[in-house]
């Protein structure tokens, strides 16, 4: 665990936790950019769940251990079936334990942040109440966002790739230009919390979540 940990930290620094989850990543097109842009930012740590649990057997401890020693948690995922793959689900069931994370005597993960980076094939426009889906990725994330908030965490919208079947490559570079520039923000503290929390994803609009920052 201690090679996750970041050393050295400044205060205002904020210690940035990618949990990666892709079932296929060898396979993955727009996940192997997200996820370059991640490892090109620096004093952050990602960690691939599919790599450290083929067989979803998750280690409760370590897992516990590396929340602890972070302060913001980005869950980076393609969207299936307006979810999450599933071993996210088998480790939120198995980390997330009464008395730790939840419940009276629970309080290890208050205060940190919860974010989600997800790449979905349906475009923005059927993301929407008029759309096919009939609700925006933030909304269908509602399950997340509440053990999110039992656990005393603070929820930020989600970080969407929207339309990945018909992404060109010189949009996927951009959007894989602006999650590191996001992640970057998130490990300065340069995120404006509350006015991001006005927008249904954080990219729609990162002037107004992150302000001016390179
Ligand atoms: C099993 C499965 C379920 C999916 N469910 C959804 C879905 O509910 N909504 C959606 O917009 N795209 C869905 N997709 C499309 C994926 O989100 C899309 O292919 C992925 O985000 C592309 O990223 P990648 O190139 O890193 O795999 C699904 C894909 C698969 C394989």
């Amino acid at each position: 665990v201690n090679d996750f940990v970041r050393e050295g930290s400044s205060k205002a620094m904020q210690r940035v936790l990618v949990l990666f989850a892709h079932p296929a990543a060898h396979h993955s097109r727009v996940h192997h950019e997200l996820l370059a842009a991640a490892h090109a930012v620096e004093h952050i740590t990602v960690h691939d769940l599919y790599e450290a649990y083929p067989d979803f057997d998750v280690n409760i401890r370590r897992e516990q251990e590396l929340l602890l020693a972070h302060d913001v948690i980005v869950w980076q995922h393609p969207f299936y079936w307006y979810s999450t793959p599933p071993l996210v689900k088998q480790w939120q069931d198995l980390v997330l334990e009464h008395g730790w994370a939840y419940g009276r005597t629970g309080h290890a993960l208050q205060g940190k942040v919860w974010c989600h980076a997800v790449s979905a094939g349906g475009g923005e426009q059927a993301y929407q109440e008029s759309g096919r889906n009939r609700h925006t990725v933030q909304q269908l994330l509602a399950p997340l966002q509440q053990t999110a908030q039992l656990c005393g965490m603070r929820w930020l919208p989600p970080f969407v790739v929207h339309g990945t079947h018909v992404l060109s490559d010189v949009d996927l570079a951009h959007a894989a230009a602006d999650y590191g520039r996001l992640l970057r923000a998130l490990r300065d503290g340069h995120v404006r919390f509350e006015a991001a929390e006005t927008l249904t994803r954080i990219n729609a609009d990162f002037s107004v979540a992150l302000g001016d920052t390179p």
